[in-house]
Parts: structure tokens; C-alpha cells; sequence
């Protein structure tokens, strides 16, 4: 098991914040990362959709014999998790529960806010396990659609997205939020702005950092850890164009992303893994021998 891939997910490249703190977290793990940039983004579409299309991402990464998903969107996350942590046999983690248990930590009055896309934010779902984890949260909660498209664009800073964070954080702001839940995978790039716009009082979070911290519990806990010194390897698979997903994926995880396979669900590329891909079962249960 120690020497299976990781695989990650996302709607295209916003996922890779994710895989960099991973990635310095674990350097020694394969990791396999899939954009779904054909699709994407999910933010704008129906939570049962992108319920599906996680679904058979994650069919298609246990072809690849993965020890463990992470679904590195938010969106996807809030539409798939629960059912996936059920259905699966390997460990599936989510990026919402590491941002909230964070947030509770380090809240002084509990008076947490929240941003995210249209999916998210309508899902509930930072909400629900917030106040489970604490009850005593206080949660303002804001979809902010427009700031994808700007991070994409890599405007990340100007007058055009400081007057849009300004009216999007106005709300919260004014409810007196101490902690901010940057709720997409696309806001850490917009930490500076994000920070100016909602003042010194108030601690952002990134849930990327605390998703690695959980997958390196996880993977320690059940002894699954890759041993050895040497550097692990990173594949970037894209439903989308090749040329693009390179040039964005370079801007949100940095210079490691030097190739990018374009692939569709009916195939697997080759990759040079310690195991053939599609050898193991979608299920990812009995016959890929895994058991927990
Ligand atoms: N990755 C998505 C998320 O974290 C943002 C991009 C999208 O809308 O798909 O919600």
C-alpha cells in the first residue's frame, strides 16, 4: 500500500493549492492530480451534477491503484464527500472539515465567516460542520462568484476586484467576523487582497495547509506513509486542453508543473508508477486487496 499514488481532483487547476502543500508536506508520495477542466468550474452548477462527475473521477483514480483521494475542491467536496467516505474502501479526504476545524482553533469569538462559490455556499455545508464542531459558532456565510474568473484571468490585485471583494466582504465585515474561511481553492491567491479588504482583526484560512496535515495523519495512522529519501512523482492529468492547464497550473502550484496529459474517461495514459493503472477494481475494495 505505502508505495500506491495519491490521487487529487479538482474542477481544473484551483486544486493545486492543495496538491503544493501536500506535496511539501509529503514530498516523498506519488501524487497523481486530475483537472477536470472540461467540466469546470463547478461553482456555477447543480450539486447533484457535480455530485456525479466526482463520482467517476474517483472510479477513474482507483484505476490508477491510489491509496487515498483527495478531493481538492471545495465544491466538489460539499456535493460528494459523504457519499464517497461511504462507498469507498480507501480513505477519501475533503478539504471543508480541515479548514473548519482550523477555524474553530484559532476563532477568539467565534464569529466565523465564509466564502465560497454559489455550490458550496448554497450546499450548506461549511455551516453544518462548523456548528458541529463547535455550537457555539456564529457563521456568516457569502458566495462570491465573480472571483474565479478573476483569479483565472490572474487578476489578482486592482481597483475592479477591490471594489468586488469590498461589496462581498461588506456583510461580513460588518457582522464583526475575527476568522475568514477562504471556501475555494482559488482564494489563497487572492490572500493579500482578501487581508487588506477585511482588515487586520481578522485571520484568513486556507484550508490547503490542514488538508495535508490530515492526509499525513491518515496515511501514518494506518502505516501507509512512503519510506525512503528519494523525491516522489507528480502527474498532471486534464480533461481540458493541455497547453492551458499548463500555463495556469504553473501559476497555482509553480515550476513542478512541467507536463500536463490530456485524458478522457475511457482510457488510461501510461504512467511510470510502482503498478500498472486500471489493474485494480472502480471500486476500490476487496480486489484491490485494500482493507481498513
Ligand atoms: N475548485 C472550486 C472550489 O474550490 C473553484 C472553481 C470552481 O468553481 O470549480 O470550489
Amino acid at each position: 500500500m505505502k508505495d500506491r499514488p495519491i490521487g487529487m481532483f479538482d474542477s481544473g487547476i484551483g486544486g493545486l493549492t492543495v496538491m503544493r502543500s501536500v506535496i511539501d508536506r509529503l514530498p516523498g508520495e506519488d501524487v497523481i492530480y486530475l483537472g477536470d477542466d472540461a467540466r469546470g468550474p463547478y461553482g456555477p452548477r447543480d450539486i447533484e451534477q457535480v455530485r456525479m462527475f466526482s463520482r467517476e473521477i474517483i472510479d477513474y483514480l482507483l484505476g490508477f491503484g491510489v491509496k487515498l483521494v483527495v478531493i481538492a475542491c471545495n465544491s466538489a467536496t460539499a456535493a460528494a464527500l459523504e457519499e464517497a467516505q461511504h462507498d469507498y474502501d480507501i480513505p477519501v479526504v475533503g478539504v471543508i472539515m480541515p479548514g473548519v476545524r482550523a477555524a474553530i482553533r484559532r476563532s477568539k469569538r467565534m464569529n466565523i465567516g465564509v466564502i465560497g462559490t454559489r455550490c458550496t455556499i448554497g450546499s450548506g455545508s461549511y455551516e453544518r460542520a462548523l456548528r458541529r464542531v463547535d455550537p457555539r459558532a456564529r457563521v456568516f456565510s457569502q458566495a462570491c462568484p465573480e472571483f474565479v474568473e478573476f483569479v483565472e484571468r490572474g487578476e489578482v490585485v486592482g481597483d475592479h476586484i477591490t471594489e468586488i471583494a469590498m461589496s462581498y466582504l461588506e456583510p461580513l465585515t460588518e457582522a464583526g467576523i475575527d476568522t475568514l474561511i477562504m471556501g475555494c481553492t482559488h482564494y489563497p491567491l487572492l490572500e493579500p487582497l482578501l487581508h487588506e479588504v477585511a482588515g487586520p482583526d481578522v485571520e484568513l484560512i486556507s484550508s490547503a495547509e490542514e488538508t495535508a496535515t490530515e492526509v499525513e495523519d491518515i496515511l501514518d495512522r494506518l502505516g501507509w506513509l512512503r519510506e525512503g529519501g528519494s523525491s516522489g512523482k507528480h502527474y498532471f492529468l486534464t480533461t481540458g486542453e493541455v497547453e492551458k492547464a499548463l500555463e495556469l497550473g504553473r501559476m497555482f502550484l509553480g515550476p513542478e508543473v512541467r507536463e500536463a496529459t490530456h485524458i478522457n474517461f475511457d482510457s488510461y495514459p501510461e504512467l511510470d508508477l510502482d503498478i500498472p493503472a486500471a489493474t485494480t477494481d472502480a471500486s476500490g475494495g476487496e480486489e484491490a486487496g485494500i482493507e481498513l
